[in-house]
């Protein structure tokens, strides 16, 4: 099977957690486009969605699933999204996409958090993959003076704007030992707006799609 037919196989996988009545929340990225494909299937029975990023909220629209705005709804029963680097605890690194902050908000929001990927990013530590933050723009000299600090190699993600408007700064050359600490304290640097690591409000359940069919992780705390 093909990597993309990984992201399919695990993208339909994930719609048996899917439950009438229910608000769901819904990432970005190319393993989410074939859940988005699934859910069209069954968006006569869910409430509604909330997306993480304008690119979802076109194929949303497209495929005709009713979009919910995220300050009206409650809560979120569950939040399927993808996933660019995850540990055994289910700790991960989002935001290749550059929807890391309204990621981080409905997986905030959710009551179950699951993430599907093809098993290549399962690690055993963080820091693989480029660390992505989303920065105020004002602020990417000394956001990325405060990264090489840290010990990380800063680079600007150029000609990209998020849709709130900011930047990204990927940060190469980290080794997350305590993913934990880490996001806490990239969190205290002024003009970051989100870290693109989720260790605080890790995943509750992680679907990995292999050559032999969906493999389930459950966090071990
Ligand atoms: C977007 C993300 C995506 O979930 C992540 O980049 C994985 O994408 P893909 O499913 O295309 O591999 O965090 O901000």
């Amino acid at each position: 099977m093909t990597q993309d037919e990984l992201k399919k196989m695990v993208g339909w996988a994930v719609l048996e957690y899917i439950m009438p009545n229910t608000v769901v929340g819904v990432g970005t990225g190319s393993t989410v486009s074939h859940f988005i494909n699934g859910l069209a299937t069954r968006k006569h029975l869910i409430t509604g969605v909330v997306s993480s990023s304008s690119s979802s909220t076109y194929k949303l629209n497209e495929l005709s699933i009713p979009i919910l705005d995220s300050n009206y709804v409650n809560n979120i029963d569950i939040y399927i999204d993808g996933v660019d680097e995850l540990n055994p605890s289910l700790m991960m690194i989002k935001g290749g996409g550059g929807a890391l902050t309204q990621e981080k908000i409905i997986a905030a929001m959710a009551k179950q958090f699951i993430v599907i990927a093809d098993k290549s990013k399962l690690v055993n530590t963080l820091g693989g993959f480029p660390l992505p933050i989303e920065v105020i723009p004002m602020a990417r000299t000394y956001v990325s003076h405060q990264l090489i600090k840290l010990g990380g190699i800063p680079k600007y993600r150029k000609n990209v704007i998020t849709d709130n408007g900011n930047i990204i700064i990927d940060v190469q050359n980290l080794k997350i030992l305590d993913p934990i600490n880490l996001e806490n304290k990239i969190n205290t640097i002024p003009g970051v707006v989100t870290v693109g690591l989720f260790a605080n409000r890790p995943a509750d359940i992680a679907l990995l799609a292999t050559q032999y069919g969906v493999q389930k992780l459950i966090a071990i705390n």
